[in-house]
């Protein structure tokens, strides 16, 4: 059966429609595998998470590598959202995409000295300091070039987000942030006030993605203000706490972000406490508004299983191959009730190439259009030319628009970009 309403579309079988323009004509226009976005949608949940933080003094970044499109983030910088970018190039995308550079906050392990460099030359909002390796190369580097910046501490609060193993971040054996357990990050934060070239903007704290939990939300905040008041009551400014991304969405109802209660949890734990407060949510804000379109080259009965093979391949779509994550797929053609259990596989040679297992699904024939759900967040950005397969390519619906944000390449661009020396 196909899923409920959702992406402001009709989803029932050979009627998918985004913003009134139906997925297989886009399809047919655009050639598979196809990224078709909602720009209205993006919009919607953009308002919708400002909204349910709105009752503190909040700014909302987006996280770039959720999706960094340069027309989605043209989009959320014409509505006022800042960024939160984890490399130079998502930097360079959020400033060319007029996102003003003290709305950007620089998060991750491993900057280097060059894209250090980079954000202090663009007098960036934030850098997220995550170790005193960092610390002390931002320190160097801000002396040597006489500049000043604005660093936060990523603070580690040893919190388990309850997801999936790759993408938690919030306990002590991850590589991230300053651990609260053994002092240092109270060192570090007075080197950074004391230094006469670094601002102290304040802490930071994000324990992963996918949270569909309040509570490790709740528990990891709550560890965040007791640091930032000791250090407060020890002297210490400590103007901002950035809360990080990691509100889930739901890939299995579809069901539309609902930042309610996050809101009400934040204004508990924070009202009256005199903290600016950021956030950085990805996921939530794009993860529902995109689908992947994709054609059944074959249908392929096997031993004991059946196989829906596809046009779109782990190199489009890594999600299911890399986290077992699961989304929704639905064909777009009209079929009659009779449903089986299949496979639906892209033509990559690894059997790790898959979209879905054991999925029930209508009985779809070669050429038929299929639509995989949730792939606004961590689909596009993760592609790659395994294969020697081009990316799909990408289209925006914003309004009654319909705008090819990223063509596809072809093979030859592909192979023109290498240096043969034979
Ligand atoms: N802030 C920081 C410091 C982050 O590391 C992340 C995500 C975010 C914000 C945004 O989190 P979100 O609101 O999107 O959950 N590729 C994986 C997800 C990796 C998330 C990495 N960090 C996936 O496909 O599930």
């Amino acid at each position: 059966m196909a899923p409920s309403n959702t992406h402001n579309s009709d989803q029932k079988p050979g009627h998918g429609f985004i913003q009134g323009h139906s997925l297989i004509e886009l399809a047919k226009i655009h050639k598979t595998p196809l990224y078709v976005y909602d720009g209205n949608q993006i919009l919607t949940n953009f308002s919708a998470f400002e909204q349910a933080v709105s009752l503190l003094d909040s700014k909302v970044h987006f996280a770039v590598k959720a999706n960094s499109s340069m027309a989605i983030l043209s989009l959320l910088s014409k509505v006022g959202a800042g960024a939160d970018v984890v490399s130079g190039g998502e930097l360079e995308r959020a400033i060319k995409a007029n996102i003003p550079a003290q709305d950007i906050i620089f998060s991750g392990v491993g900057k280097t000295e060059d894209e250090l460099l980079l954000a202090m030359r663009y007098n960036i909002g934030q850098i997220n300091i995550e170790s005193g390796p960092e610390l002390d190369k931002i320190a160097e580097l801000a002396s040597m070039h006489n500049l000043t910046c604005s660093v936060a501490l990523r603070v580690n609060v040893d919190v388990d987000p309850g997801s999936h193993e790759k993408i938690s971040t919030g306990q002590n054996n991850t590589k991230f942030g300053v651990s609260l357990a053994d002092g240092k990050a109270e060192e570090y934060y007075q080197k950074i006030a004391s230094h006469p070239h670094l601002r102290a903007a304040g802490l930071a704290v994000h324990i992963g993605s996918q949270l569909t939990n309040l509570a490790p939300f709740e528990k990891a905040y709550i560890a965040l203000l007791e640091f930032a008041d000791h250090l407060r009551a020890n002297g210490y400014d400590v103007p901002c706490l950035d809360l990080g991304g990691g509100f889930g969405i739901d890939y299995e109802n579809l069901k539309q972000p609902d930042f309610t209660e996050y809101g009400m949890l934040i204004n508990r734990i924070f009202q009256n406490k005199g903290y600016r407060l950021g956030f950085e949510p990805g996921r939530s804000i794009v993860g529902n508004c995109g689908m992947l379109i994709t054609q059944v080259i074959y249908v392929k009965q096997g031993i004991d299983k059946r196989f829906i093979i596809v046009d779109a391949a782990m190199n489009d779509l890594i999600r299911p191959t890399l986290y077992e994550a699961f989304h929704q797929i639905v064909c777009l053609n009209e079929h009659e009730s009779e449903t089986g259990i299949a496979d639906i596989v892209g033509p990559i040679c690894e059997t790790g190439d898959y979209l879905a297992r054991g999925r029930e699904m209508p009985l779809v024939l070669a050429e038929d259009f299929l639509a995989v759900y949730s792939v606004g967040a961590y689909g596009a950005v993760m592609m790659s030319n395994y294969n020697t397969r081009p990316e799909a390519a990408e289209i925006l619906c914003y309004n009654e628009n319909v705008h090819l944000i990223r063509p596809r390449r072809t093979i030859t661009d592909l192979i023109e970009m290498e240096k043969n020396p034979f």
